[in-house]
Order: C-alpha cells, then sequence, then structure tokens
C-alpha cells in the first residue's frame, strides 16, 4: 500500500490563491514520485470543484479529499454538506472528527460515527481522527464491518500546529494500540509533520495529515518529495 498524505488547508486562502497552489503544485511535483505514494489535497469546500477539475485535467496521481462531511443524509440540514452534495467530485477521504471541530464546533465522538457512516454510503473513505484520550470511546462508536473500511489519523492535539511534533516511538505505541481495537486498519500521523521529520514516522505509520507544512505549495512539494 502506498503511504497516504493528506494536504489538510483548513480554512486558509481565498479562491484565487487556492487556484495557484494547485496550478504550481501539478506544473512542479514529479510524476515518478506521485506515482509512489497516495497523495490527496483537502481543500475549503468552495474551491473542492476547481481543484477536483484541474488535478483531473492534468492527468496527476492526486486526488481531493474533503475537511469534514455531515452527520446527516441529505435533506432539510442548512448551511450542512451532505454525502449526495459531494458526489460526482471524485472526493477520495473525508477527514471526520479532527480535534478543531470538537474544539470550535462542539463536535462529540457519536457524531463522527454518525459521519462514518454517511461517508461510506457515500463511497467517501473516513479518516477518523483520535487522541489518546478518547481513542477507545471514538473506535468503539464505530460498526465493527465499518470500521475495517477507515484509516485512523493519530492526532495528539500538543502537536497540532505547535512545532512540536510527537516522539516516533510514541506514535508506534498509539498504531499498536489503534490496532487492537479497530483491526489492521492504516494509521497516519498528523502534528507539525515537515519535510525533515516525515520519513521517521513513515517507518511507523501508513501516512501523514499535513496542515502547516502544506500551505506553501513549494513547501508541500518538498515534503511529498522527502516521502521517496
Ligand atoms: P499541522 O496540522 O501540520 O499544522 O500541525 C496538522 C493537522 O491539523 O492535521
Amino acid at each position: 500500500m502506498n503511504k497516504i498524505i493528506l494536504a489538510n488547508l483548513k480554512s486558509n486562502k481565498s479562491f484565487e490563491s487556492s487556484k495557484e497552489w494547485i496550478e504550481n503544485l501539478l506544473q512542479n511535483v514529479d510524476d515518478s514520485t506521485l506515482s509512489k505514494l497516495d497523495v490527496s489535497v483537502v481543500p475549503s469546500f468552495t474551491t473542492l470543484e476547481m481543484m477536483s477539475s484541474k488535478i483531473l485535467q492534468a492527468q496527476k496521481n492526486i486526488s481531493v479529499s474533503v475537511q469534514d462531511i455531515s452527520s446527516f443524509p441529505a435533506g432539510s440540514y442548512t448551511g450542512a454538506i451532505s454525502g449526495q452534495n459531494l458526489m460526482g467530485l471524485n472526493v477520495k477521504y473525508a477527514i471526520v472528527g479532527h480535534s478543531e471541530r470538537r474544539k470550535y464546533f462542539k463536535e462529540t465522538s457519536n457524531d463522527v460515527a454518525s459521519k462514518v457512516a454517511q461517508c461510506l454510503e457515500n463511497d467517501i473513505k473516513p479518516v477518523v481522527c483520535i487522541d489518546t484520550e478518547y481513542l477507545e470511546e471514538q473506535l468503539n462508536l464505530i460498526e465493527k464491518q465499518d470500521m475495517e473500511k477507515c484509516i485512523v489519523a493519530y492526532e495528539p492535539l500538543s502537536a497540532i500546529g505547535s512545532g512540536k511534533n510527537a516522539d516516533v516511538g510514541n506514535v508506534k505505541s498509539v498504531v499498536e494500540r489503534v490496532k487492537i481495537i479497530a483491526g489492521d486498519v492504516p494509521v497516519i500521523y498528523g502534528g507539525s509533520v515537515n519535510e525533515f521529520n516525515i520519513s521517521e514516522y513513515l517507518m511507523v505509520c501508513d501516512g501523514a495529515l499535513i496542515g502547516r507544512a502544506a500551505l506553501d505549495q513549494e513547501q508541500f512539494r518538498r515534503v511529498i518529495e522527502s516521502c521517496i
């Protein structure tokens, strides 16, 4: 399995600067490097269609993913983006339960379990974020047959956006803990990953979720190239 590299752009960038970011990335990133990885860009919903079609046009081995999905199906849920809304946009993964969603939008482990179900009903692979305090609670709320179709992202709160990336040994032990509960699912790590530390993480887990180091396309290109 190729290593999964997700570029989470969060709520950054205007439409124009998003366009520049993806155009430059597609122009500069090396095809043979991309062929050995599973790179997905995770932009805002407002730039998703634009990025998806630019990637398609460029015929690069990159996909688009989303930062969140509604816990409800299609229907009268004003402001929510449902799985049905995402159909036809070639969305590969959905990040669910990111700690920023828990903190600022008061998402619970039950909400996240519903989001997993919505993803799977719409052929989107969920990337379930966990930290050690609620690892068991979160994973146990997901149906066993659904869990097998998920990716788990270990995202220690202290490491996100702080420059204090987690110890590789710690990541290795959390990966083992996840696999005891969730079975042999892919586990990725996120939290201050950059071009200098990514290769160490890829030795103990299946990929990385990158925030700050993805905002500049040139820096993100170097992160990708450091994976090989
Ligand atoms: P960071 O963000 O790379 O800026 O720490 C990671 C994340 O939020 O997933």
